[in-house]
C-alpha cells in the first residue's frame, strides 16, 4: 500500500517551528489590544454567494481558486446547498457584522482573526493551498467616523508598529487609491479603450484580463507586457475630488507619524470590493511572492452582501511568509561578525587596529572598519557585516568607554572598555 502524505500545498508545522509562530501570533495579539482590537472567529466555510457576491466573480479566486462543493440536501424537498472553504476572512467578518447588527452599537467595530484561508494556487515558496492570515477589520456606520482617512492612517501605522516588534526589517509600503465605485467604471472604460489596440500584443492573461477585468491587467508581472501597461491610463487621473481628499489626507497622516511609504498608481489589488485607499507591504527577501500583506478599503462591501452602509478598512498579512522572512534573517544573522569596530577618523584607524586585536585575540569574530568613512557609511557596512557596532572616536579613546550599538534591538549603551568583550558576545 503507498503512504499517504499531506495533500499538494498543505504541510505540517512541526516544533520548533510552531515556537515561532506561536512568536508571532503573541505579538500580533499584543500589538492588536494596544490598539484596542478584539478576536472575532467565523466558520472556516461559508455559503459560496458570500464570496461570489463579495469578493467578486470575476477575480482570480472566485473564478479558479475556491475549494466548493454541494453540501448533502438535508430533506428530499430540499436543495442541495454549495458551501466553500473560505479563500479570505473579510467577506466572513463583514457577513457576521451584518448578521449579529453589531452596527446598531453606534460604534466602529475593530475586529482581529487569526486562522488559515483556502486557495487553489500553484504550490510554490510562500504560496500554499492552506495558508494562514493574521488579519484586521475597522467596520462600522458612517456616524462612528468609518470613512475618515485617519482610520486608514492609524491602520497602516499600527502595521509598521507590528512589522518593527516582529523584528522584520526592510520592509516596503506601497499605497495606492483606486477611488470611489463611481470613479472605477469610468476608469474601467478608459482602460478597456487604451488596451483596445494593443491587447493583441499581449501574452494570452493579458488578452484575457483585457476583456473579463481589465484592472487585472496592470497588476501583471509579465516582462513583455510592461512597457504597454507602464502607457495605460492612470487611476489618479480618475479620481472625484473627494476621494482626491482623501488620499492626501491619508498621506498626510502618514507623514506626520514618520511611517515611510511610496505611491504605486498600479496597485488596484485582486479583489473586487476595494474602494478609495488600497496598500500592500513587500518584503525583497520573499521572491516572486513579494507581498507579506494587503489591505485596503471597502466602503460598499456591507451593502453588496445585503446590508446596511458599514464602509470599513482593513489587511490581512500572510503568516507563512512572515515566518519565512524571519526564519531567512534569522539565519543571515548567524553568518554574522560578532562586532564592527568603526573608527571615527582616520587619525584613529591604528588605536581602532589594536581594540580589533585585543577583541579577536578574546575569540570574537570582528570587522575592522575604517576611519576614512563617514558616520552614515560605517552603519550601512556595519549593519550587513556585524550584529552590533562599536563606535571608537577621540571620546572614546579618551574616556576608555565605548557605545556599542546592537543593530537588532536598536539598543546603544556604554561599555567600559575592560567589560566589553561579554557585552559583544551576547
Ligand atoms: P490578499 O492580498 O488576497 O488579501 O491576501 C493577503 C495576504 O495573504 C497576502 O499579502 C499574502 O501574504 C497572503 N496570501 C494570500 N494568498 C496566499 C497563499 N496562497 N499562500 C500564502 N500566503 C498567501 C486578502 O485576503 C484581503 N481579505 C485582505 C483585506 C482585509 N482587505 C481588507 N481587509
Amino acid at each position: 500500500m503507498s503512504t499517504l502524505k499531506a495533500v499538494r500545498g498543505t504541510r505540517d508545522l512541526l516544533p520548533p517551528e510552531t515556537e515561532l509562530w506561536n512568536f508571532v501570533e503573541e505579538t500580533a495579539r499584543r500589538v492588536f489590544a494596544r490598539y484596542n482590537f478584539g478576536e472575532i472567529r467565523t466558520p472556516v466555510f461559508e455559503d459560496t454567494q458570500l464570496f461570489a457576491r463579495g469578493v467578486g466573480e470575476e477575480t482570480d479566486i472566485v473564478s479558479k481558486e475556491m475549494y466548493t462543493w454541494e453540501d448533502r440536501a438535508r430533506a428530499q424537498s430540499e436543495k442541495a446547498q454549495s458551501l466553500t472553504l473560505r479563500p479570505e476572512n473579510t467577506a466572513g467578518v463583514v457577513r457576521a457584522y451584518i448578521e449579529h447588527k453589531l452596527g446598531e452599537t453606534g460604534l466602529l467595530q475593530k475586529l482581529y482573526y487569526i486562522g488559515p484561508q483556502f486557495r487553489r494556487e500553484r504550490p510554490q515558496k510562500g504560496r500554499y493551498r492552506q495558508f494562514y492570515q493574521i488579519g484586521a477589520e475597522v467596520i462600522g456606520p458612517p456616524s462612528a467616523g468609518s470613512e475618515s482617512p485617519l482610520r486608514d492612517a492609524e491602520v497602516l501605522e499600527m502595521l509598521a508598529t507590528l512589522l518593527d516588534e516582529l523584528g522584520i526589517t526592510g520592509w516596503h509600503l506601497e499605497i495606492n487609491s483606486v477611488g470611489s465605485a463611481m470613479d472605477r467604471p469610468r476608469y474601467v472604460a478608459a482602460l478597456r479603450e487604451a488596451l483596445g489596440p494593443v491587447k493583441h500584443l499581449m501574452c494570452e492573461d493579458n488578452q484575457r484580463r483585457a476583456e473579463t477585468n481589465p484592472l487585472r491587467v496592470l497588476d501583471s508581472k509579465d516582462p513583455g507586457d510592461q512597457e504597454i501597461i507602464d502607457k495605460l491610463p492612470k487611476i489618479a487621473d480618475f479620481l472625484d475630488e473627494s476621494s482626491k481628499a482623501h488620499f492626501a489626507a491619508v498621506c498626510a497622516a502618514l507623514n506626520a507619524c514618520g511611517v515611510p511609504y511610496t505611491v504605486n498608481p498600479r496597485l488596484v489589488r485582486g479583489l473586487d470590493y476595494y474602494t478609495r485607499t488600497t496598500f500592500e507591504f513587500t518584503h525583497g527577501g520573499l521572491g516572486a511572492q513579494n507581498a507579506l500583506l494587503g489591505g485596503g478599503r471597502y466602503d460598499g462591501l456591507s451593502e453588496i452582501i445585503g446590508g446596511p452602509k458599514a464602509p470599513g478598512i482593513g489587511f490581512a498579512m500572510g503568516e507563512d511568509r512572515l515566518i519565512l522572512t524571519l526564519e531567512a534573517q534569522a539565519a543571515a544573522r548567524t553568518n554574522l561578525a560578532d562586532a564592527y569596530v568603526a573608527p571615527m577618523g582616520e587619525g584613529l584607524n591604528p588605536a581602532a587596529l589594536k581594540l580589533a586585536r585585543e577583541l579577536r585575540r578574546a575569540g570574537l569574530r570582528v570587522e575592522l572598519g575604517d576611519g576614512g568613512f563617514r558616520l552614515k557609511k560605517s552603519f550601512e557596512m556595519g549593519n550587513k557585516l556585524a550584529r552590533k557596532i562599536v563606535l571608537f572616536g577621540e571620546d572614546e579613546q579618551q574616556s576608555g568607554i565605548l557605545t556599542v550599538k546592537d543593530f537588532a534591538s536598536g539598543e546603544q549603551v556604554k561599555v567600559p572598555r575592560a567589560d566589553i568583550v561579554p557585552v559583544l558576545r551576547k
